[in-house]
């Protein structure tokens, strides 16, 4: 990629994003040690950023990092970025790292973080991927339970994940646990419906507790679906009829086959029919959230 569209503010300097610059040493180049945070605008609006922050806290804290800016900060930083990167939607990466240290990964050795806000154009999914779904593997890469719910840049098993999906013409990929539950997409959170009823991994399957996961809870309640959360295993996909995943940038994409095999008729079914559309009325809104 030569000169990618968008912005970065790296420690509240705005730059074109072609030309921001950290150090080679900076343990998040190094490591993977930092942190991150993915959003889109909705109207030029950074949707639910309070909830992204309030992760990113949590993030912070299972690293032992100390975040360099507070929420109103943080907020301030990502509004100034946008108002410079234009009109239309964007796709916000909040990233944090641990700065620059020394070439061994003692995080001792790092002076200060590091903040870098993106805001690159966001490009909606084709409407093909809402209205037909989309086809998932299960991933040979298993996610670990251990910082789970940590959001960092310390992704090699994802990077590999991504490779072998698209390897698979495959749109995401179903990823396990060490021991075989279900945890995830690689980069989303996975549902399944088995009649009204709708089962989704928990908290101890190593999932990262998404944002939009906590919305479709929300709306799932609302709309008088049973809701289980477990630790599933594999075989629970074969006894269900529809499936869905969801993540900030996707909203929810259903999801029609699994490694070649339909899921129920092999068309979105009824319950993801209703919860995408419950969705995009949510998100007018949710909007109006900080
Ligand atoms: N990722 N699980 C994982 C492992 C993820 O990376 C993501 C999102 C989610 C969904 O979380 P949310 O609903 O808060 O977006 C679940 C973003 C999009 C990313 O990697 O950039």
């Amino acid at each position: 990629m030569t000169n990618p569209a968008g912005i970065v503010n790296i420690n509240g300097v705005i730059t074109p994003i072609a030309d921001g610059r950290v150090s080679v040493l900076d343990h998040g180049f190094l490591f993977g040690d930092n942190i991150y945070e993915t959003l889109r605008t909705y109207g030029s609006q950074p949707f639910l950023f309070s909830r992204h922050f309030d992760r990113l806290e949590r993030s912070a804290r299972a690293i032992f990092l100390t975040l360099p800016w507070d929420r109103a900060k943080t907020k301030a930083e990502v509004a100034r970025t946008i108002a410079a990167a234009g009109a239309g939607e964007h796709r916000i990466r909040i990233t944090i790292t641990r700065g620059v240290g020394d070439v061994g990964p003692d995080p001792e050795s790092c002076d200060s973080p590091n903040v870098v806000i993106f805001a690159t154009p966001f490009t909606e999914l084709p409407d093909s991927v809402y209205n037909d779904g989309v086809g998932v593997i299960v991933s040979s890469f298993y996610r670990s339970r251990q910082l789970g719910d940590a959001k960092t840049g310390n992704l090699l098993r994802s990077v590999l994940a991504i490779r072998e999906a698209k390897a698979a013409g495959a749109f995401e990929a179903i990823t396990l646990t060490a021991d075989g539950k279900i945890s995830d997409g690689i980069t989303s959170n996975l549902w399944l419906v088995q009649d009204n009823r709708l089962l989704t991994p928990s908290a101890e399957s190593g999932i990262l507790e998404g944002i939009t996961r906590a919305v479709v809870l929300e709306l799932a309640r609302r709309e008088r679906l049973e809701v289980v959360e477990g630790l599933l295993d594999l075989a629970e996909v074969d006894k269900s009829s529809e499936l869905f995943l969801t993540s900030s940038t996707r909203e929810i994409v259903p999801i029609v086959r699994v490694a070649g095999k339909p899921v129920g008729d092999g068309r979105p079914g009824p319950v993801s029919r209703r919860l995408m559309a419950a969705y995009r009325q949510e998100v007018g809104l949710l909007l109006k959230e900080d």
